[in-house]
């Protein structure tokens, strides 16, 4: 496969997640045509011109959208943040009941009016969702996934670059697992540069991470969203931007390295839940990384994850 000339992007639901996605889209032009579709007539339509006011600026892409079904028709990409948002105090997993079905219902009208569409789910529980969209749409695992632990990963490299005194672009750390309470980093594999993170040496004459200094990194980056949703309600400006950038890597066909979360078959011993680990990001959608090494305690941590996924999945009508 290659790029995706004149290329649609769909994005599901004009919330602030939906628009945040649109928006970054836009303004990185991540796709030539942008289509944002809700039920909610009056607010699609209202972020849509809000959107499209700003055209002379984005440049080449095109904003559409609308509480019609047919104006997702034709998309290459279709990214899914429709659902109940994580109110203060609510975890992701509360939403999953609720978003299930919404997702049940969306998606096969969807894929009828796209056949060829990767989905990218952002509803959460971004995982269990993801599971729940693979099985209503009978698609190949790597055509539906969802931007699983991309933006906690984002997260992690911008603490330890700001730590480490370096660029976010040398911080080779991923966040893997749910994205969610029972994620985790892979600091087995943890780099700047080439420089295991316990091994370096901070550039502005801070002293070396400790191992207690990076659990407080990892429960920091765990618990962000609550952080922000407590103070502005939810966060969408991050996830707006791993969106696009995921879609990026869709439409470019880049074969790019990156934490999204597929429906695994026996990824360690796991199967038949969506878990992020690094995955090649390509115009097929997404393929994970057979070869992805665990330490033994990483791989207790990525079961525990896969445990409590699989529990909220069971949880399910
Ligand atoms: C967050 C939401 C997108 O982590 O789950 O900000």
């Amino acid at each position: 496969m290659s790029a995706i000339e004149n290329s649609k992007l769909t994005v599901v639901g004009a919330g602030a997640v939906g628009s945040s996605v649109a928006y970054a889209s836009l303004i990185r032009k991540s796709a030539r045509h942008v289509a944002l579709y809700d039920i909610a007539a009056a607010r699609v339509e209202a972020e849509v011109l809000d959107l499209a006011h700003g055209s002379q600026f984005t440049g080449s892409s095109d904003i559409i959208g609308g509480d019609d079904l047919d104006v997702t028709a034709g998309s290459h990409v279709i990214v899914i943040t429709a659902g109940a948002a994580q109110k203060p105090g609510q975890t992701r997993t509360d939403l999953a009941g609720v978003n299930a079905n919404i997702l049940r219902s969306l998606v096969p009208n969807l894929l009828e009016r796209s056949p060829d569409a990767v989905f990218v789910v952002v509803t959460n529980p971004a995982d269990v969702m993801a599971v729940v969209a693979q099985e209503v749409s009978g698609l190949p695992r790597e055509r539906v996934f969802s931007s699983g632990t991309v933006l906690d990963t984002s997260r992690l490299r911008w603490k330890i670059a700001q730590r480490a005194g370096v660029s976010i672009s040398s911080v080779h750390a991923y966040i893997v697992g749910e994205h969610g309470d029972t994620e985790f980093p892979l600091w087995s594999h943890a780099t700047i540069g080439t420089v295991p993170i316990l091994e370096w040496v901070p550039q502005d004459g801070q002293p070396k991470f400790t191992v207690d200094e990076l659990d407080q990194i990892a429960v920091d980056v765990r618990d962000a969203a609550y952080k922000v949703i407590q103070g502005k309600g939810a966060t969408n400006y991050a996830i707006g931007l791993s969106g696009a950038r995921i879609v990026e890597a869709i439409l470019q066909d880049e074969h790019t390295v990156m934490p999204v979360s597929t429906v695994l078959e026996d990824f360690h011993g796991v199967s038949g839940v969506a878990l992020s680990v690094p995955a090649v990001v390509s115009a097929a959608g997404a393929q994970p990384i057979r070869e992805t090494t665990f330490s033994a305690s990483e791989l207790a941590l990525f079961r525990r994850s896969a445990d409590a996924l699989r529990e909220v999945a069971a949880g399910l009508s």
